[in-house]
């Protein structure tokens, strides 16, 4: 991680840009100013006085990587953006602890106590109020029409596209910090470390981030469990005779920024074993030519029906299919082997926004990323191959079942599947991978 001072300079130019753009954006949509809110914690149910931790709203933490509720960020064109701290204290709770401090310097820094006096702070105009908590627009007075307006919405979703040298350091650190759990992970799940719970917390220590500051719940998938693309409830025993194979796809977070990554383990001899492992290097290898192969200007939709070219291949490869590429890619065979999208925007939301604004054609629905690849998008490239049964059915009632290998299919599946996931950040030729730095691999 850079120096505290370095940090606060690239903070700096991140506010001065990010206040530029939110003038403009403004000014195009008739507002005169905008108070961001960070949140309240939201209610567990309505049944009792238990409360989540506080996800503070994204376009907040856009600014400032703060983390207390009730307070808020005023932006008013020509002027420097002004952060309302709330410093009202009750005696049962006390904020987190800031991470660092680096962000003070970019803002007018005003203290007020309780919510009643932030509307003091409003200026005079149209005020756009962002943040889920209706309650706290309408006791500020502003009107419904005023909060989260859709086409203001859109455009401060646009500069969430392209990441500024601000946020690309803090991603790099949050691959470093996640790097350092999934090492952690993959030798306790070696030294026999084989409940899905246990090595969760195993993460948690290294990576010493609490769960809910984790940007995703980790998915912490033994065996079979990998078929479930997002396996939260950790099994809180080792399987019988041990686990053979483990996905985990697990990030961290740095100051607001996510990390998102991915891989897959196998243990164990055998011929089942033996073919797993081959399916892993297989989709090792067609990851690595698709994170080659991200090149500015090439639509991100593009690089996901590669993915399904490759993917027929590795599938004869391994002895899956025996199909050609057009056959299987033609008939759907690869989706149902690839049912999700080949990767997703990454920054302060695990799925960030900003890169969706078009639907993906109708044969990928699950597509996060339909912009075309531009320098300084930050995105992840997450190929897998799995035995879903749902998915299976379906390829079992197709035209195309026939040239499928169903005894190697259901060896295969006690395993679940495979996934490898990087966060790359695109660069005027091609793109550094983030994770590879930061895992060393
Ligand atoms: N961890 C969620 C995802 O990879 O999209
Ligand atoms: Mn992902
Ligand atoms: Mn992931």
């Amino acid at each position: 991680m850079l120096d505290g001072n370095d940090l606060e300079r690239l903070h700096g130019e991140h506010v001065a840009w990010l206040s530029t753009e939110y003038a403009r954006s403004l000014g195009e949509t008739g507002w005169d100013a905008v108070l961001v809110h960070s949140g309240r914690p939201a209610p567990r149910t309505v049944f009792d006085d238990q409360f989540w931790p506080l996800r503070p709203t994204p376009h907040f933490q856009h600014f400032a990587p703060l983390a207390e509720a009730d307070c808020a960020l005023l932006v008013v064109p020509g002027r420097r953006p002004t952060l309302l701290k709330n410093v009202a204290r009750d005696f049962w709770e006390r904020p987190a602890l800031p991470e660092s401090e680096h962000y003070l310097a970019a803002f007018d820094v005003v203290e007020f106590a309780g919510a009643e006096a932030m509307v003091q702070l409003l200026p005079s105009g149209r005020v756009a109020f962002i943040g889920e908590d209706a309650a706290r627009a309408t006791s500020l007075g502003l009107p419904d029409a005023a909060r989260c307006p859709a086409e203001l919405m859109r455009r401060l979703d646009q500069l969430r596209v392209l990441k500024t040298p601000y946020e690309i350091v803090c991603l790099a650190e949050a691959n470093r910090i996640a790097a350092r759990g999934h090492h952690a992970v993959l030798q306790a799940f070696r030294d026999g470390a084989h409940a899905e719970l246990d090595l969760h917390l195993v993460y948690l220590r290294a990576t010493r981030q609490d769960d809910p500051e984790t940007p995703y719940k980790n998915i912490v998938a033994l065996g079979a469990h990998a078929a479930t693309l997002h396996h939260v409830h950790y099994g809180r025993r080792a399987p019988a005779g041990g686990a053979e194979s483990l996905l985990l796809d697990a990030g961290a977070t740095c100051h607001g920024y996510a990390s998102d990554i991915t891989r897959t383990f196998a243990l164990g001899a055998g011929a089942a074993v033996d073919a797993f492992r081959a399916l892993i290097a297989a989709v090792e290898r067609l990851q690595q030519t698709l994170c080659a192969e991200v090149v500015a200007g090439r639509p991100y939709e593009a690089l996901h029906d590669r993915a399904h070219e490759l993917l027929a291949g590795a599938l004869r490869e391994v002895g899956i299919a025996r199909a050609s590429t057009a056959e299987l890619v033609g008939s759907g065979a690869t989706r149902a082997f690839l049912p999700h999208g080949l990767g997703h925007s990454l920054g302060l939301q695990c799925h960030d926004v900003g890169c969706a604004e078009f639907s993906p054609r109708a044969d990928n629905p699950f597509l996060r990323n339909t912009t075309r690849i531009a320098e300084r998008q930050v995105f992840t490239i997450e190929p897998g191959c799995y035995f879903i049964d749902e998915k299976l059915a379906e390829l079992r009632s197709s035209s195309i079942a026939s040239s499928i290998d169903w005894s190697l299919v259901s060896a295969l599946a006690r395993f679940g599947g495979v996934r490898i996931e990087d966060d790359l950040v695109v660069c005027a030729r091609g793109a550094e991978n983030l994770t590879r730095a930061a895992l060393g691999d």
